[in-house]
């Protein structure tokens, strides 16, 4: 069937190109124009350029160009009308024959619940200007809400009456059915209904394309058994994990500044707009969620959380942080003077600290520990560790592991401790990490601290401790990698390792509880004890990475395999130093000779790393790691 000639024209009129074509191309503001990286070739300077205003795009470096359309059918290879109807459907933008493919009839559901919506912020709008809206206006004069701020955000005001909307919109030819799917009416047991939001501001809630999917509506009376706030009920449009407050009018310079800030109020975000925080939007009072932040990733890298400064907003702040992180967001935290919100903040002239203190916006790991000292809950090294571990899984869920690294250095810095105590506590455990792809990445010293160093290495290697804590916690496995795998200290590279690995066959020898043991054995260091300590940690803790290693459910008894994976993870990574060290005598040599002799050495050892690296990956059958002369069959 053909579409509809005003159809397309209406697509045309209302579909910004722009948001079409951010869902694949990150798009900057230049000028009139929008630029990015064309989706349709390779390359690395911005040559893919969008105007709004004619609706067009165009590549200059490889030339191609057209409108809404035409992107879409090359980015998603459909035909014309197929395009036509995609883009109709992101945008709720009924298709006549369209009906026929909606057999439940929710597309026409929602379409009716966003024009009653559309028509209900017009009617509060209205009502707001009109004289009976005085008492509003007032309102939001006293709270410093400008005129353009009413307008930019399409604020109204409820009449003081039970069915004022329901009239209206019913004569504007909405059904009852209608307008409760919009959430506007609240239907009673006996059939009759009547209007949800009486005597209230009204704030519409728009989604990023700027249509009204619900209302947050506040009361002007200071009655404390009243709801400050009511919002539209979950509806087929309606979804407030997936809506941020203010995202159609910030979602520009939020993708000029890379950066997003979210505070929780929907007057806090209409008065940072006015104040000119223009990448301002809001939570609405809900925890932030991953659907939340999804809304910002194409248009940011980096979000900064500016709550309350009450307990409510303190601990929403604390679970945004962990959901930020875990969406790959660089987060920035900023802790308002006490007892204030930043409404209050602009309000009671503290607009320069706003200013300053969103400039200075620290880090989530200073505000964090910050926010323990606050509280007391940063004062012996029981907390401290405690702390330390939290913010370890935190950086952990960040899915970009290059970032590791410069978090975990930050980390130890903020604790004025050695980085790789950290390093050494974070690489062996995390879940995150398990993949053996990502373990064989894994750096355990930063690339600057390896070029120096002589063996061994100062810390605990991520496979020693895997191979240490099996020994501690495994009953019989110490045996087994003494007789089967026959392997002794010097299997392990670090002095710690080492160090443990003897103090774990004293312990056995002992015949005593093995953990108790090694926790008080003299011949450890302090810092080696507490190696232990986290090695030994009950089996709960360590399920998921002990589940990955075994591929059964607990409890378990084949631990063979990660056994020998560690052993040849310890080897490889002598193996890459002794590399590495093979390169630097390549740069140093003074004469060809000697040059030449180093390449010939570095070309074994990088055979050898080779072979290493094959065997690690065919660790099950293996025996590689095992030391000269000693390979048996286990
Ligand atoms: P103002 O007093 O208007 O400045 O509101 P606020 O933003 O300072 O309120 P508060 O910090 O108490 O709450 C933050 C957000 O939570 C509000 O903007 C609302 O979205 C939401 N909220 C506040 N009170 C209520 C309530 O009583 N019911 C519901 N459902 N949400 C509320
Ligand atoms: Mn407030």
């Amino acid at each position: 069937m053909r579409i509809p000639e005003h159809i397309i024209d209406q697509i045309k009129a209302t579909v910004n190109i722009v948001d079409v074509v951010s869902e694949f191309v990150q798009l900057q503001k230049r000028g009139q124009n929008f630029v990015g990286l064309c989706p349709f070739h390779k390359e690395n300077t911005p040559s893919f350029s969008v105007s709004l205003e004619r609706g067009m795009y165009k590549c200059f470096g490889c030339g191609k160009g057209g409108n809404v359309f035409s992107f879409v059918q090359e980015m998603k290879h459909l035909d014309f009308p197929s395009a036509v109807r995609d883009i109709a459907k992101n945008f709720h933008i009924p298709i006549p024959e369209e009906t026929v493919a909606d057999p439940s009839g929710e597309i026409a559901r929602s379409e009716s619940a966003f024009r009653a919506l559309h028509t209900a912020m017009t009617f509060y709008q209205n009502f707001l200007l009109s004289e009976s809206g005085l008492q509003f206006k007032t309102y939001l004069i006293n709270r410093s809400i400008t005129e353009d701020s009413v307008q930019k955000f399409s604020i109204g005001a409820a009449p003081d009456e039970w069915n004022s909307l329901l009239r209206d919109l019913t004569d504007k030819g909405f059904s009852k059915n209608h307008l409760l799917d919009a959430g506007l009416i609240v239907v009673k047991d006996g059939g009759g209904a009547y209007d949800r939001f009486r005597s209230r501001v009204m704030f519409p809630v728009k989604d990023s394309y700027s249509r009204v999917v619900g209302f947050s509506a506040r009361t002007l009376s200071t009655d404390k058994t009243q709801a400050k706030y009511i919002n539209s009920p979950q509806s087929l449009v309606y979804n407030k994990s997936k809506v941020l407050f203010g995202l159609d009018i910030a979602k520009r310079a939020i993708a000029e500044n890379r950066n997003a800030l979210i505070v929780e109020g929907q007057v806090d975000v209409v008065m940072m707009h006015q104040v000119g925080f223009h990448n301002t939007v809001g939570t609405s009072g809900t925890a932030l969620s991953e659907n939340h932040i999804g809304l910002l990733r194409k248009h940011a890298d980096k979000i900064t959380l500016i709550f309350d400064a009450d307990d409510a907003g303190q601990n929403a702040m604390t679970k945004a942080i962990e959901v930020c992180l875990a969406g790959g967001f660089e987060v920035y935290c900023v802790k308002l003077p006490s007892g204030s919100d930043p409404d209050s903040l602009i309000r009671n002239g503290g607009l320069q600290t706003l200013k300053d203190l969103v400039a200075k916006a620290m880090s989530w790991i200073r505000y964090r520990t910050s926010q323990l000292i606050d509280q007391g809950k940063l004062n012996d090294s029981h907390d401290k560790s405690k702390a330390l571990h939290t913010m370890l899984d935190w950086i952990a869920t960040s899915p970009d592991k290059l970032r590791h690294p410069f978090l975990l250095t930050e980390l130890a810095q903020t604790f004025e401790i050695d980085v790789a105590l950290l390093q050494s506590h974070f690489y062996p455990y995390h879940p995150n990490l398990r993949e053996k792809k990502s373990m064989l990445g894994e750096r355990w010293l930063h690339p600057e601290d390896i070029a120096p160093l002589s063996p061994p290495p100062p810390v605990i290697l991520p496979a020693e401790a895997l191979l240490l804590r099996i020994g501690i916690i495994v009953e019989h496995s110490l045996e087994m990698l003494l007789h089967q795998f026959r392997i002794d200290k010097h299997n392990l590279w670090s002095i710690a390792g080492q160090n443990i690995f003897d103090s774990l066959n004293r312990a056995s020898d002992e015949q005593h509880d093995i953990t108790s043991y090694m926790l008080h054995d003299s011949e450890l260091s302090q810092v080696e004890r507490e190696v232990v300590t986290n090695l030994s940690k009950p089996f709960e803790k360590v399920s998921p990475m002990w589940e990955s290693h075994f591929d059964v459910e607990m409890p378990v008894l084949d631990y063979v395999r990660p056994c020998r994976e560690a052993l040849t993870r310890i080897d490889l990574r002598r193996i890459e130093f002794e590399k590495s060290q093979a390169r630097f005598q390549i740069r140093d040599a003074v004469d060809y000779d000697e040059q030449r002799r180093s390449l010939i050495e570095y070309n074994q050892h990088d055979q050898r790393h080779a072979d290493f690296l094959n065997a690690y990956h065919n660790y099950a059958t293996s025996k590689l790691w095992l030391p000269a002369g000693t390979q048996s069959e286990s």
